[in-house]
C-alpha cells in the first residue's frame, strides 16, 4: 500500500464524523436507538458541503431513478449512498478505502433497514472490485482530492459503467497549482493528494473515454460556507478566551484560516462535473 493511500486511511481513522458518533448523537437526542429511519440519519451522516441538496444535484446529473444501479466512489459512512437508495429507489454499492468506515457504513445501513438496497465494500477507486459494464451511474462527493491518480479512478468509472451510463461528482479544484507551503498545509490538514483545475478535469474525463456534459465552478458557494464556519469558530474561540479557558489548537486554527483564505480568494475551490460513457 502506498504512503499516500496509508495517509488517507490514517486521516479518516481520526475523522470526527464516524458511525459511533452519529449513533451517540441520535441516542442523546432520542433517548434510544430503536426503530431508526433513514431520514433520522441525514443531519449527521453527510460528509460534504450542501447536505442532501448537493446529492440531489449529482443524482439529477447522473440520471438516477428507481432501480438505477449506482456506484458511489469514496462512500465514507454511506450517507449519500443511503440517501440515494431511500429517496430515489436506486440500488447502491459504495467503494470505501478505510475499513472502519466500511464497517460503520454497513452498521448504519442495517440500523435503518436499507441493507437490501445499499452495500459499502472495501476498495480503492483506482482499482474497483466490480465487473465491467455493471453500473448505470457513478457518483462521488468531495473525495477525489484524496486519490493520488484521478485519471485512473475515472478510467475505472468508465470501465464499470454500461454504455450510456453517467458519472457525476464534486471535488476540490484549483485554477493553478498551489505553492509548496500551501500544498504541504493541505496535505497535512486534509490529506489532499491531488488537485486539478476545471479544465484539467474536463481533459481527464475525455481521456478516460467520457463525453463531458457539464463542469460547474462551486467556489463561491463553498467559500461562503467556509466564511460562515470560520466566523462561528472565531466566536467560540473568543468566548472561550473571555471565560479564561482558551481553546488551544492554535496550529489547527492557523491552518484553517489559511485554508479559508485560499478558498475565498479563489486559489482553491469546488467543482461539479457530469459526463456520459459513449
Ligand atoms: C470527505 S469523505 C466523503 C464521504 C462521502 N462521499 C460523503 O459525502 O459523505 C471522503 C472519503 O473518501 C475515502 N477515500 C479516500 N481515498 C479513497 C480511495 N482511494 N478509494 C476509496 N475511498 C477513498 C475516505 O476514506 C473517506 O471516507
Amino acid at each position: 500500500m502506498s504512503v499516500v493511500i496509508r495517509s488517507a486511511i490514517d486521516f479518516y481513522n481520526r475523522h470526527p464524523i464516524t458511525a459511533d458518533i452519529v449513533l451517540a448523537k441520535l441516542k442523546q437526542a432520542r433517548g434510544h436507538l430503536d426503530d431508526l429511519q433513514p431520514d433520522d440519519l441525514l443531519a449527521h451522516d453527510q460528509d460534504h458541503y450542501g447536505g442532501t441538496d448537493a446529492t440531489d444535484a449529482l443524482a439529477r446529473l447522473a440520471g438516477i431513478g428507481n432501480g438505477t444501479t449506482v456506484v458511489d466512489f469514496c462512500a465514507g459512512i454511506g450517507g449519500p449512498a443511503r440517501y440515494i437508495a431511500h429517496r430515489y429507489g436506486a440500488d447502491v454499492i459504495g467503494i470505501e478505502l478505510t475499513p472502519a468506515r466500511v464497517a460503520g457504513a454497513n452498521e448504519l445501513t442495517r440500523r435503518v433497514g436499507l441493507q437490501d438496497k445499499v452495500r459499502v465494500i472495501e476498495g480503492d477507486v483506482m482499482q474497483v472490485p466490480l465487473p465491467d459494464a455493471s453500473a448505470d451511474a457513478v457518483i462521488s462527493q468531495e473525495a477525489l482530492l484524496h486519490v493520488p491518480d484521478n485519471l485512473k479512478a475515472l478510467r475505472e468509472a468508465h470501465r464499470i459503467l454500461k454504455p450510456g451510463g453517467r458519472i457525476a461528482f464534486s471535488t476540490w479544484i484549483a485554477p493553478r497549482p498551489l505553492s509548496e507551503p500551501d500544498r504541504d498545509l493541505m496535505w497535512r490538514g486534509m490529506a489532499m493528494a491531488s488537485l486539478h483545475s476545471l479544465d484539467g478535469y474536463r481533459a481527464m474525463l475525455r481521456e478516460a473515454g467520457f463525453t463531458v456534459t457539464s463542469a460547474e465552478d462551486l467556489t463561491a458557494a463553498w467559500g461562503e460556507i467556509l466564511r460562515q464556519r470560520l466566523a462561528m469558530y472565531r466566536k467560540l474561540r473568543g468566548e472561550a478566551e473571555a471565560a479564561g479557558t482558551p481553546s488551544g489548537h492554535d496550529a489547527f486554527y492557523e491552518s484553517y484560516v489559511r485554508f479559508v483564505d485560499l478558498v475565498t480568494s479563489g486559489a482553491m475551490g469546488g467543482g461539479r462535473f457530469a459526463a456520459e460513457r459513449a
